[in-house]
């Protein structure tokens, strides 16, 4: 099994220009199936999520062709509605393939997505908003076989009692197939949902209100590929900036805009980091140990987004002074806290709350990535603890850092993958 070897305490200095996010990408390259044609989509990050999609893609008969960061996909050929268990289990937001199928096809079949490594991941609140748009959906043996009711009346409103990122994409993907007018209220308001109703609207559909609480979408007519380019990965720039702070040193990340991940610039200027933005870069410097932050709070957007809560966490463990977290959105997300815990952090979880005492540098030891952003914790926490850290279940980490180790050793980290 591969790992990541870094000899810690070498401050980054440098640029960086972030990839393509991957949970934008990930709803955008389905709703790719909405349109017959070739669509192109620019800053498409090479990700092993990225690559799971693709293969579905392929699998329901679209041309899908990648060169360098550009990714076309022809849905011309879309010759099947169901995804197989193998597929699912590969990437649980495959999820996201109900609402485009629906629309396009009027059918999708697909496999109950698992849990994860976060905790169960129930998918009652897409159900309940594609019922609600008229789906019939039958749940048997662990499996999902949906299909457009005969003479629904498509198009309605439809109210999510959480403002789940993923059930909102996939309401306003079927919406785009039904027509009239369909309302979704409690939506999520993630930057990558108004990436999606961007790459919507180029399509031809009509979508407006993402960002808000309230998204309408008028469906019905045709729509046609288009050409986009997918936003910046708002959490690997708080990865990357959270490795510049622990490390006292100074960068600059570009392509991404600042203002989609304002809580986390809040906890770093707080922590004593210096930011400054411009619209798509935000320049960080630390030239001291970082402070506690009085609490981090994580919470649908804009709140202190939870993707990042794992990396601050590392970030500020090796600091100096106290922080409370408290991770409201998901049941398991702690379990890096032990592997910190072996680097010497000191700790104390209590049901969603998370104590860190910043007890001074850490130090490095052999620890194991548990799901992606854990995973990037750890090499984070690495890069600011003393001596040598070794850190492996690399899988989890490919699925959404592109480049990782080559980028932080151009920004003068010192890491480089073992093989196995
Ligand atoms: C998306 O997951 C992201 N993934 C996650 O990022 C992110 O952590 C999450 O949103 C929250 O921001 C992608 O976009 C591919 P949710 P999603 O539905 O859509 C509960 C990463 O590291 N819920 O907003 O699955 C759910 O259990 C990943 O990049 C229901 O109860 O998250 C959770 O507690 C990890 N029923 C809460 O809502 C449902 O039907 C928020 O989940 C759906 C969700």
């Amino acid at each position: 099994m591969s790992y990541y070897e870094i000899q810690g305490g070498r401050p980054l200095f440098g640029r960086l220009s972030i990839h393509g996010a991957k949970n934008s990408v990930l709803p955008i390259l389905a709703a790719c199936l909405l349109a017959p044609g070739q669509s192109v989509l620019h800053n498409c990050p090479d990700l092993s999520d990225v690559a799971a999609t693709l293969d579905i893609l392929r699998l329901l008969g679209c041309r899908v062709e990648r060169e360098g960061g550009a990714v076309t996909v022809d849905a011309s050929a879309l010759g099947r509605a169901d995804i197989p268990e193998h597929l699912m289990r590969e990437m649980r937001s495959s999820v996201i393939f109900l609402g485009a199928l629906l629309a396009r096809l009027g059918e999708a079949e697909l496999s109950y997505p698992g849990g994860c490594e976060l905790g169960p991941r129930p998918i009652d609140l897409h159900l309940a908003a594609l019922r609600a748009l008229g789906a019939e959906i039958l749940e048997e043996q662990g499996a999902l076989r949906c299909r457009r009711r005969n003479g629904a009346p498509w198009g309605r409103e439809i109210c999510l009692a959480i403002p789940s990122v993923g059930a909102t994409e996939n309401a306003m993907l079927a919406a785009c197939g039904c027509p009239g007018l369909t309302t979704i209220l409690g939506a999520a308001r993630e930057p990558e949902i108004v990436d999606l109703q961007n790459f919507l609207r180029a399509m031809g559909a009509k979508v407006t209100g993402a960002g808000g609480s309230a998204i309408s979408i008028t469906g019905g007519a045709p729509l046609h590929p288009a050409e986009y380019r997918v936003m910046g990965d708002r959490i690997a720039a708080a990865t990357y900036l959270c490795s510049a702070a622990v490390t006292e040193g100074e960068i600059e990340v570009d392509g991404i805009e600042p203002d989609t991940l304002t809580a986390v610039l809040a906890c770093l200027e707080e922590a004593g980091c210096t930011l400054h933005t411009d619209p798509g870069r935000i320049v960080l410097a630390c030239s001291a140990p970082l402070r506690g932050v009085r609490q981090v709070r994580t919470a649908p957007y804009p709140g202190f987004p939870t993707d990042a809560q794992a990396i601050l966490m590392a970030a500020l463990a090796g600091g100096e002074g106290a922080t409370l977290f408290v991770e409201n959105m998901f049941d398991s997300r702690y379990r890096h806290v032990d592997e910190l815990r072996r680097m010497g952090a000191d700790i104390q979880v209590a049901g969603r709350a998370a104590m860190v005492s910043g007890a001074g540098r850490l130090h490095g030891a052999a620890v194991r990535a548990t799901d992606l952003r854990g995973g990037a914790a750890l090499v984070v926490a690495g890069l600011g603890a003393e001596g040598t850290t070794q850190v492996s279940g690399l899988g989890h980490i490919r699925r959404g850092y592109e480049r990782f180790p080559q980028n932080l050793r151009a920004l003068g980290a010192e890491i480089r993958e073992i093989p196995a």
